[in-house]
This record gives C-alpha cells, sequence and structure tokens, in this order.
C-alpha cells in the first residue's frame, strides 16, 4: 500500500503524519507492505523518522539522466543518497501537464532500476480514451515502452500501478469489475515478458477510500493500492491499509 502525498505537506505536519503511519503499520500482518511517496525536499524527515520503523519511502518522479545540466530535476542516484526505496514514472499528471512520453517515462524507469530503486510505472487511460474503447491499447502500449527496455529479470522487480485519469482526485472510483478486467489485461501482458514478471504487484489508484478499499483489494488481480489524497490523513490511510489484510486471494 504506498502512499503518494502529491505536492502536499509541511515539514511540521508530516511529522506527525509519518510517526503516526509508522506506528499504525507495524500492527499490520506482514503480508501488507507500506510506503510513501513525499515530496524530494520531505526525503530527509522521511528518512529521519521512518528509519527502523516498517514504512519505506519514496519518490514521485525521477530525472530520465543521471546528472548535469538539468536546473529544477532530481537525480534516481540522489534520492537513493536518502534510503528510497520507490520512484514513482509516468504518473498521469506528469504525462499530462509535462508531456511526458511512454519513452521518456521508460529513461525514467532505467534510470531509477540503476540507482538501486524500484519503479512504481503508473499507467492509465482519459475518460475519452476509454469511451472511444481505447483502454487496452493505451495501457499496452504505455507498459510496453518501459518492458521492452527492461530485460527480464529488471522487469520482475517493478511495481505497476492502474491509475484511470478520470478516477484520480474525483471521487469516482472504477468500479472493482472495471478495474479487476484492466488488471487481468495487465497480467497477461506481463506474462509475455515472462513467467516471473507476472508476478509484479499490481496496483489500483483512483479515489480509494477505506468505504471501497476491501472490495477493491478483494479483486483477484489487485495487489495493492496507490493512494493520494486518502494517504494525507493516517487514520484514513491506515483504515486502507487495515482493508488490505482481510483479504486474501
Ligand atoms: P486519489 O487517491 O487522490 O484519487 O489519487 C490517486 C493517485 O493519483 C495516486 O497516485
Amino acid at each position: 500500500m504506498v502512499g503518494n502525498w502529491k505536492m502536499h505537506g509541511r515539514i511540521g505536519d508530516n511529522a506527525t503524519l509519518l510517526t503516526e503511519v509508522a506506528a499504525g503499520a507495524s500492527a499490520l500482518q506482514k503480508g501488507v507492505s507500506v510506503g510513501v511517496c513525499v515530496p524530494c525536499p520531505y526525503l530527509a524527515q522521511s528518512q529521519a523518522l521512518l528509519s527502523g520503523s516498517v514504512v519505506r519511502w519514496g519518490i514521485q518522479d525521477v530525472s530520465a539522466h543521471t546528472g548535469g545540466a538539468f536546473t529544477g530535476e532530481v537525480a534516481a542516484q540522489m534520492a537513493a543518497d536518502f534510503g528510497v526505496t520507490y520512484a514513482i514514472v509516468g504518473h498521469s499528471e506528469r504525462r499530462a501537464y509535462h508531456l511526458e512520453s511512454p519513452e521518456l517515462v521508460a529513461s525514467k524507469a532505467q534510470r531509477a532500476i540503476e540507482a538501486g530503486l524500484t519503479p512504481i510505472l503508473c499507467v492509465g487511460e482519459t475518460l475519452e480514451e476509454r469511451e472511444a474503447g481505447t483502454t487496452e491499447q493505451v495501457i499496452g502500449t504505455q507498459l510496453e515502452a518501459v518492458l521492452s527496455t527492461l530485460t527480464e529479470e529488471q522487469a520482475a522487480g517493478i511495481v505497476v500501478a492502474y491509475e484511470p485519469v478520470w478516477a484520480i482526485g474525483t471521487g469516482k472510483t472504477a468500479r472493482p469489475g472495471q478495474a479487476q478486467d484492466v488488471h487481468a489485461f495487465l497480467r497477461r501482458k506481463l506474462l509475455e515478458k515472462g513467467a516471473t514478471v507476472a508476478n509484479v504487484p499490481l496496483l489500483y489508484g483512483g479515489s480509494v477510500k477505506p468505504e471501497n478499499a476491501e472490495e477493491l483489494f478483494g479483486q483477484k488481480d489487485i495487489d495493492g493500492g496507490l493512494i493520494g489524497g486518502a494517504s494525507l490523513q493516517s487514520k484514513e490511510f491506515l483504515a486502507i491499509c487495515r482493508a488490505a489484510q482481510t483479504v486474501t486471494h
């Protein structure tokens, strides 16, 4: 279960949130892994407060470059200096507002892997694409662009998150069956890359709340969640984490 704080947080509030999440996560069953992807300035704070806890921390994006004259960018290796485990790549907000292409996202995933980070590759269709019946084509292209640059072993080490763009921050959640259909499609695509790749964790993201978490995570191919708004409050986020430990599949 991974929280994506997006561009939220202030140093004082974070301390409370991180401490409460760490305390709550330690009471979860071993099968549930918990992470938080924070804004870059708070990586050091996350490292200080979460080291030694069961909660891992991550970055929300990395540069496609290893270093150099790229003002404002952050290299994966820099994040690694702060003990980071995860790097989200290809979030729909990056694809839409920063015009990131599938190829650029693939380079970012590669840089993350080289730095020893686990990429959380986000894929998802817009409402127009869903209504045009092109969901699988869009998601297949986003996934394939990354998989084609990875070895089977590298691909087996990533995490994939399905986030329908129309469900992000809108309060509209994909129906569990709708999400499951896309997850099953992703699983088949991953299997084409290799038997071990088919086991990568598949997260669902898009308006996950304590009220809908159990039904979503109960779906066969939904292994966890990438949580936006609800990850900013420890009570909500931990309730979602607890919902995950009640399901078995
Ligand atoms: P919300 O949970 O706020 O819809 O955000 C989902 C998301 O984009 C997580 O990466």
